[in-house]
């Protein structure tokens, strides 16, 4: 575990045991030209990928299908897999590949990843967006945890208006919602109930109050309200379209500097909703190591693998850079990465 290896993914895949790996996340080429588009330039890269879309779609399509077989056995019953792709395959893909290796009962989404913002181009002609990230899992069983954005800045200045020792809240109504509860009908503190009267028992206001989460406005006349804590708050339930997540910026800390390294967000989202701490995360296509360099900060176990030898040697780098940091920051980091 935890290991880079070197090579064609096909037949590394072949080494690997089968059903061991929790999770894959696979970013391959996209079929964007006709001929590859070289990316790293080193003599791996270039001699397995000369004239290797010349055929076509029916070749690009046959290469990854071989593939997805291999990543298919070694995924557990209970894995899932998420395989990025574009507008170029990615019908090819979902229905030529995963429908038939994975099954579509187990299609679990269509994840769209907003990559850009329209820009003057789009004045000319319908813009491309997004990118397409298919899930499959190999069965019904799977693990899945909702993940959550960030709220925008716009909405916690309007809504996170108050602040005490505890932090920035904001308010949330304690009168009952629907019909009148004659059991919430009392005065509190001077302060008089609303019309439907309050939501809980005395008792559990009174217990609210001692724990700080009632808010007391200075006007008597006013309403009191539950506090709601920003930093309790998790943010918005994602769903399948992402667009809070932009590609790795010009001057952002990760960026390597090649056009397909996939942002760190993006990856601890997916690994998050789909796999558990000491879980086994695999990417046959490893590139700048964006996968690896995640699993290792959130506790997974990982392996990575790649053709071109610069991508393994600048994912070792990354990974070495971040036990670094960690370390100077967390000084069990060790301990911890061993699991
Ligand atoms: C689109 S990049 C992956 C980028 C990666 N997600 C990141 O964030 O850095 C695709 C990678 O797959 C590698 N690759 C292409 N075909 C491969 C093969 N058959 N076996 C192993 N690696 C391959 C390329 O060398 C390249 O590094």
């Amino acid at each position: 575990m935890n290991k880079l290896l070197l090579g064609d993914n096909l037949e590394v895949l072949k080494t690997l045991e089968s059903e061991n790996v929790d999770l894959i996340y696979l970013d391959p080429p996209f079929f964007s030209n006709r001929n590859y588009e070289i990316i790293w330039g080193d003599a791996g890269e270039i001699r397995s990928f000369q004239d290797q879309w010349s055929g076509g779609i029916e070749y690009y399509i046959a290469w990854l299908k071989e593939r997805v077989e291999e990543m298919y056995r070694v995924l557990k019953s209970t894995g899932s897999i998420f395989l990025h792709c574009d507008w170029h395959a990615n019908a090819e893909i979902k229905v030529f590949i995963l429908n038939r290796i994975f099954g579509e009962q187990n299609f679990k989404g269509e994840i769209v990843w907003q990559r850009h913002n329209a820009h003057n181009d789009a004045k000319k002609k319908l813009a491309v967006l997004k990118d397409t990230i298919w899930y499959y899992s190999k069965s019904k069983t799977i693990t899945y945890h909702p993940v959550y954005s960030a709220y925008e800045q716009k909405y916690i200045q309007e809504a996170y208006k108050h602040k005490d020792e505890k932090g920035q809240y904001r308010l949330d109504n304690l009168a009952n919602p629907s019909r009148m509860n004659p059991q919430g009908l009392y005065d509190y503190k001077g302060y008089k109930p609303p019309v439907n009267g309050w939501r809980c028992a005395l008792t559990t206001l009174q217990k609210w109050d001692e724990e700080g989460l009632i808010h007391f406005p200075k006007n008597p006349a006013g309403r009191l309200a539950f506090k709601r804590y920003l930093d309790e708050n998790k943010g918005n339930l994602c769903g399948d379209i992402w667009a809070d997540i932009p590609n790795v910026q010009a001057h952002a800390k990760e960026r390597i500097g090649y056009p397909t390294q996939k942002p760190e967000a993006l990856l601890e989202r997916i690994i998050k909703m789909a796999s558990n701490q000491h879980e086994v995360v695999l990417d046959p296509f490893v590139g700048s190591g964006t996968t690896v360099v995640v699993a290792e900060r959130l506790q997974r176990h990982w392996i990575g693998i790649d053709q071109s030898e610069q991508a393994v040697r600048v994912s070792r780098m990354r990974l070495q850079q971040q036990r670094e940091e960690l370390l100077r920051e967390v000084p069990d980091f060790t301990a911890r990465t061993l699991l």
